[in-house]
């Protein structure tokens, strides 16, 4: 949290398309921010390299990047697609460099699932399953399923469903108040 009790949420999609749905996402979330909230965007999973623990405490840039952005948030906020069953290689990358940082550690997490209904559960569960490992404390009822079609994104790349957007909004406000209740960091 700021000097100004600003709470800083990280948003980070695990989809590398241009045109994905969860980045569409994380975008509409960026413009939907409750009073107190200040968010930044991390887009950088593919430029990652493949994690290896050979480079010791001397990590690759945008691996450093990442760390700082992670460190500096009071939460993160994932959006992750599912495929094969499981979290995008690309992603779980991010995830594996983060293991030693440790940066995740006590972090407040939640992630939102946008499959379509019965979908993407097994990206879900990996994701649950990996940041527990980073000991990152899940926000339960921040972590919602709110399947986005993509009818539902416009050409400007923002979903425009009224209901999702409220939904949207209200996990928002529930990761800004979890950080509150939590006390100053
Ligand atoms: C190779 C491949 C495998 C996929 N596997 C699954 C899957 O196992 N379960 C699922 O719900 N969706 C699966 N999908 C659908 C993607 O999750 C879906 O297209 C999603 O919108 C991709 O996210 P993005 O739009 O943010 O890039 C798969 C898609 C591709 C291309």
């Amino acid at each position: 949290v700021t000097a100004g009790g600003r709470v800083r949420v990280l948003l980070v999609s695990g989809s590398t398309r241009r045109a994905s749905t969860n980045g569409a996402v994380l975008r509409t979330v960026a413009g939907l921010v409750p009073d107190g909230v200040d968010t930044t965007l991390y887009a950088g999973i593919a430029g990652l390299p493949a994690f290896t623990t050979d480079a010791g405490d001397d990590l690759p840039p945008p691996v450093l990047e990442l760390s700082q952005a992670v460190s500096a948030a009071d939460a993160v906020l994932f959006c992750v697609p599912e495929y094969a069953g499981t979290l995008p290689g690309s992603f779980k990358n991010a995830l594996d460099w983060m293991v030693g940082t440790g940066d995740f550690y006590g972090k407040p997490v939640a992630w939102l699932n946008v499959a379509a209904a019965n979908r993407g559960e097994g990206a879900i569960a990996t994701l649950r399953l990996v940041t527990g490992y980073l000991g990152a404390v899940v926000i339960e009822h921040a972590c919602v399923h709110v399947p986005i079609d993509r009818a539902m994104i416009g050409s400007d790349a923002i979903v425009h469903d009224s209901g999702a957007r409220a939904q949207f909004g209200q996990v928002m406000s529930q990761i800004r108040d979890h950080v509150r209740a939590a006390g100053p960091s």
